[in-house]
């Protein structure tokens, strides 16, 4: 049994206590929250034990015996924490965005190197039916090289915290996401990033919370990103809706569900030359036993017993992180950012 310290149990830490509870493989061996009161509303909701609730990780510590550490703070809480984690010599499970600075993250990454410590990034996006249904019909070679992908992500969630703050809560909190899964589908890293960001009038950010994002990736693939988090209307779902262009077809991502449609040829009616098309076919979803945190979970788990390493460490999520903060530059400088990356 891997015992954990979980950091933050309100927010997005309320779904990781239901995660963690369900696990066989994990249990509780303490937790970490600054506010008293979220302190009291879960020892009433899952019956906590309130002598294992620490204000501190250190105070915790110095008083539990634990195997690792799960990190769902805010993310300018998570350089602080994580490395007090890391220097105790305890793996960690760290929300996404790793940090709200690109010179944390890579601070982060440094310390995990200096450490030899797993530091794992909690991208739950890459592990979801239409994820892995988008990845296995890419890497088929059905489709060949893909050489534009557009993404659209319309929300509207009434999200609050420090995301109301942030400078660019749509990029940094929440398309951090879809840009790891272009990462994880396209197995390529963006050379070239163009952003336009702004705040509709009717946003309640502080920041901006619209977003226009092009980026070319080292594998040839160029990718064109719209993206609100204070949508108007008709919203589209968490996973984005996606359409990537390939050399023999494409492939759609709608309302969670996958079309894929072949190139069968070029034919000539009367001088004009048109591209023959399959019919668009509904793809079935790959079935995956575990999905989202509970696959992070368990790699976690596999990770510290086995020795596997998860995909999305720090070393794979610093490319995301690079990503996310390039889009930030852009946003701000007006420019472009150009970088020479591997893969
Ligand atoms: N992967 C996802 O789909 C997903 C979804 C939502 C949030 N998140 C991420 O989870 C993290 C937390 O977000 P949230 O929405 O839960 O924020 P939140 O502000 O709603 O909740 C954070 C919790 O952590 C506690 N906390 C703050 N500082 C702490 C510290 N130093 N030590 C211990 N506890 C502390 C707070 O009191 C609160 O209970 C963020 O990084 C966010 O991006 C990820």
């Amino acid at each position: 049994m891997i015992k954990v310290i979980q950091l933050g149990i309100g927010g997005m830490g309320d779904f990781w206590l239901t995660i963690v509870r369900r696990s066989a493989a994990v249990e509780y061996a303490g937790y970490v929250e600054v506010n008293d009161e979220i302190a009291r509303q879960q020892i009433a909701k899952y019956d906590l034990d309130p002598a294992l609730i620490f204000h501190s990780l250190e105070e915790a510590l110095a008083k539990v015996s634990a195997d690792a550490v799960i990190n769902v703070t805010p993310p300018q809480f998570h350089r602080e924490t994580c490395f007090t984690a890391l220097d105790a010599g305890l793996p960690v499970l760290c929300e996404k965005p790793l940090a709200h600075t690109r010179a944390d993250a890579h601070a982060l990454a440094d310390k995990a190197a200096s450490t030899g410590v797993l530091l794992m990034v909690a991208q739950n996006y890459r592990y979801s039916a239409v994820a892995a249904t988008v990845k296995a019909a890419l890497t088929s070679g059905e489709l060949g090289a893909v050489s534009g992908v557009a993404v659209e992500f319309y929300k509207a969630p009434r999200l609050i915290g420090f995301r109301e703050f942030m400078a660019h809560p749509l990029i940094v909190d929440m398309a951090i996401h879809h840009f790891d899964m272009l990462r994880y589908f396209l197995g390529s890293n963006p050379i070239h990033v163009y952003a336009h960001t702004w705040n509709p009038p009717w946003s309640w950010y502080k920041g901006d919370a619209s977003a226009v994002v092009t980026a070319a990736f080292a594998n040839g693939a160029h990718v064109s990103y719209t993206g609100s988090w204070c949508a108007q209307g008709r919203e589209t779902p968490w996973n984005a809706h996606w359409r990537f262009e390939c050399e023999r077809g494409i492939l759609l991502v709608e309302n969670d569900q996958l079309y894929l449609q072949n190139v069968t040829g070029v034919e000539d009616r009367g001088g004009y030359y048109h591209t023959g098309y399959g019919d668009l076919m509904q793809l079935p979803l790959v079935e995956m036993p575990l999905q989202a945190q509970d696959y992070l979970l368990d790699e976690f788990v596999q990770a510290l017993t086995s020795g596997k390493p998860p995909a999305t460490t720090v070393q794979d999520n610093i490319h995301t992180i690079d990503f996310v903060f390039d889009a930030v530059d852009s946003a701000d400088s007006g420019a472009p950012v150009a970088r020479r990356a591997a893969g």
